[in-house]
């Protein structure tokens, strides 16, 4: 996708810039209007142009790509001041004055693929002591799916023909995260958090890997056979202001991930149908997303299938 394009979406996405006016206006307020905003990931200055027209006295804008030409063509073209513009990645910054706010969104469609995490653990320092952070917390939620349709419009490669085994192409494609619609028919149980993040500004820094093992017994399920797994998340803007990316909620650009399975798993009554997930973005990873599902019969686990986002790359 090109750049431009990236930012075409994600600032034609309304929930998400009325979430972050209201909470870059809170902040502000709380902190009050002679603060400094740096803005991690500031893309083409959107944030930094809000903040200022807020009330913020300075923002420093830090993005690695070239749309921080832009940030500082929109910023003339809009008449913004107060504002210093950084091409870097943030990691690499030094030297800046402390600020009262870091804001950085930088949410990937499965949240963390940009390394959020890292960065914002990164950006501490740039805060003066009692700094806000923007965002504050985010939660990560699964839910098996039911739904051939969304495994047909991924796994294509026995309808191709032409008498051509294509299997091993199979394998590797469906060892992927798939950005999809997935609607609330399409789940065949209840979502579970599988993680829990809070983005402090002091203390122990959470841990790049974060893993979780979940299990949804048949009997609660309203489909026997399941084809893959959704997620998605919740973030915390600031204090009481969210957005969630659910089916079940306001869609946004970021849709939701489906994990898709090598076969489907189909259940019988008393069993469980189990998923183990594993995510790993230190910057010496980039990003990976592993999943195994199983299914739990008598205590007895079977049928592992274990697919890894590393796999899936040609
Ligand atoms: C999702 S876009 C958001 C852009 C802008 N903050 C907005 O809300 O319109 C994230 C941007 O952050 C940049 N980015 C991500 N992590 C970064 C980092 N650690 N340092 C600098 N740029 C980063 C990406 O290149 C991308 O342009």
């Amino acid at each position: 996708m090109s750049e431009i394009e990236l930012h075409r979406k994600l600032l034609g996405d309304a929930a998400r810039n009325r979430g972050l006016h209201a909470a870059l206006k809170d902040a502000i307020a709380r902190i009050g209007p002679n603060c400094r905003v740096i803005d991690v990931g500031a893309g083409t200055g959107f944030l930094s142009f809000l903040a200022r027209r807020l009330g913020a006295k300075h923002c420093t804008l830090i993005e690695y790509t070239d749309a921080i030409q832009l940030a500082q063509q929109l910023a003339q073209s809009n008449g913004i001041d107060g504002l210093d513009f950084i091409q870097a990645h943030s990691a690499e910054v030094r030297g800046l004055q402390k600020a009262d706010l870091v804001i950085s969104e930088t949410l990937g469609n499965f949240a963390l693929e940009e390394n959020l995490l890292e960065s914002l653990v990164d950006a501490r320092r740039f805060l003066k002591p009692r700094g806000l952070m923007i965002p504050s917390a985010l939660q990560q939620f699964a839910a098996p799916v039911s739904s051939p349709r969304l495994q047909n419009e991924i796994d294509i490669w026995g309808d191709i023909g032409f008498q051509l085994d294509l299997d091993a192409a199979r394998s590797l494609s469906l060892n992927n995260m798939y950005v999809k619609d997935i609607d609330v028919a399409d789940l065949a149980g209840a979502s579970k958090c599988w993680d829990s993040l809070e983005f402090k500004t002091s203390g122990d820094a959470p841990d790049s890997r974060r893993n979780a093992t979940l299990q949804w017994p048949a009997t609660g399920l309203n489909s026997p056979t399941i084809h893959g797994f959704a997620l998605w998340w919740e973030v915390e803007w600031l204090q009481g202001n969210r957005l969630s990316t659910a089916p079940d909620a306001a869609p946004t650009h970021w849709q939701q991930i489906y994990l898709p399975l090598l076969a489907p798993i189909t259940l019988a009554a008393g069993d469980l149908i189990e998923l183990q997930l594993k995510s790993d973005t230190r910057p010496s990873v980039g990003v990976r997303l592993q999943w195994q599902a199983a299914r739990v019969r008598g205590g007895k686990r079977s049928q592992l299938q274990a697919l890894d986002s590393l796999r899936g790359r040609l």
